[in-house]
């Protein structure tokens, strides 16, 4: 079985196609510089690779870019994305990208008649900026973050990430694709890549004592890479699964995680207490869904 892994270098995605890889499936993954040795080495470096992995060139900004990538796919995992807090122009580099690059893998899935499913990677960013809810109830799926804020506190990530995924949900819905989306909270774990990827940045930040990146949640839902990786193809396998999957296991309060790696490197400057925060924006997760469809997985093999 045949699948594409859009970004495929990134963070997540090298988790991705190492999963794909171990459970037998010819990955095509569109990356944006293929000459770049030393960017792709930990790919080329995966199990399975040499015999069943193949990369292609694929530009968000071009159109038609990902047509060749795509063609003769059964799945594809649309996971590539700015992902950075804060840019120069971030209508040019982060939501331009996100929403029409999103559109554009789209339209390349669109022409490939052998399409079975998109698995598209948004985020719990899509979900949970939001002040017009009772914080004492754990969000879900149905929960959107509201545009309006995200553009009045400037917050470009996640105004991305709503707005791509709704763009998909529109696209998807006109051309009778099958999309499944994917909303994980803040990915930690082992990186495969060589260079760190901005969320590991923020956290490394935080043992050096910036707590910028920090000040916008009272609390974080966290996820493991491999989790997040296994989730995408349970989703992408799961004949029942539709609509959109939450994918976090633990939420950790701010100050919590501060007292916990203060204590545990009390050598760093890690502060004992974060205490400006601009908002609680409620991070609390319904995981039901995705357990559900885990569930049926696991009644399946017994
Ligand atoms: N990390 C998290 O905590 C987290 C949480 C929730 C959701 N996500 C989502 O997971 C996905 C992957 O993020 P990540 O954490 O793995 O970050 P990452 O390592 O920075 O990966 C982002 C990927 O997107 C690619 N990309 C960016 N702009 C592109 C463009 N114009 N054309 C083609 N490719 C482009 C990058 O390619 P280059 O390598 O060429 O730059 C890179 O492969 C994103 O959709 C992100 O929103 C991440």
């Amino acid at each position: 079985m045949k699948v594409c892994v859009t970004g495929a270098s990134g963070f997540l995605a090298s988790w991705l196609v190492k999963r794909l890889l171990l459970s037998g499936y010819h990955v095509t993954g569109t990356v944006r510089d293929p000459g770049n040795d030393k960017k792709l080495a930990h790919l080329w470096k995966l199990e399975g690779a040499r015999e069943r992995l193949t990369l292609v060139r694929a530009d968000l900004m071009e159109e038609a870019s990902f047509d060749k990538a795509i063609m003769g796919c059964h799945g594809v995992f649309h996971t590539a994305s700015p992902v950075m807090g804060s840019a120069a122009d971030p209508k040019a580099e982060i939501l331009v990208p996100a929403v029409e690059g999103t559109l554009n893998v789209l339209r390349s899935c669109k022409k490939n008649p052998s399409l079975r499913r998109v698995v598209l990677t948004s985020s719990s960013s899509a979900v949970r900026v939001r002040d017009d809810f009772d914080p004492k109830i754990p969000l879900d799926e149905s929960s959107w973050s509201s545009v309006e804020l995200c553009e009045s506190l400037q917050i470009w990530y996640a105004l991305s990430k709503v707005l791509a995924e709704k763009a998909a949900w529109e696209f998807c819905k006109e051309n009778g694709i099958d999309l499944v989306t994917v909303l994980p909270s803040f990915v930690i774990g082992p990186s495969l890549p060589p260079d760190l990827c901005s969320t590991a940045y923020d956290v490394l930040g935080l043992l050096k004592g910036e707590t910028e990146k920090f000040k916008w949640n009272g609390r974080m839902g966290y996820v493991h890479i491999d989790d997040v990786a296994l989730c995408h193809i349970l989703v992408y396998e799961h004949e029942n699964a539709h609509g959109r999957y939450l994918c976090n296991s633990a939420v950790v309060d701010n100050n919590v995680l501060a007292s916990l790696l203060s204590a545990r490197y009390p050598s760093l400057p890690i502060p004992k207490r974060l205490a400006f925060f601009v908002s609680e924006f409620y991070d609390v997760y319904y995981m039901e869904k995705v357990s559900t469809l885990y569930m049926y997985e696991i009644f399946l093999i017994l």
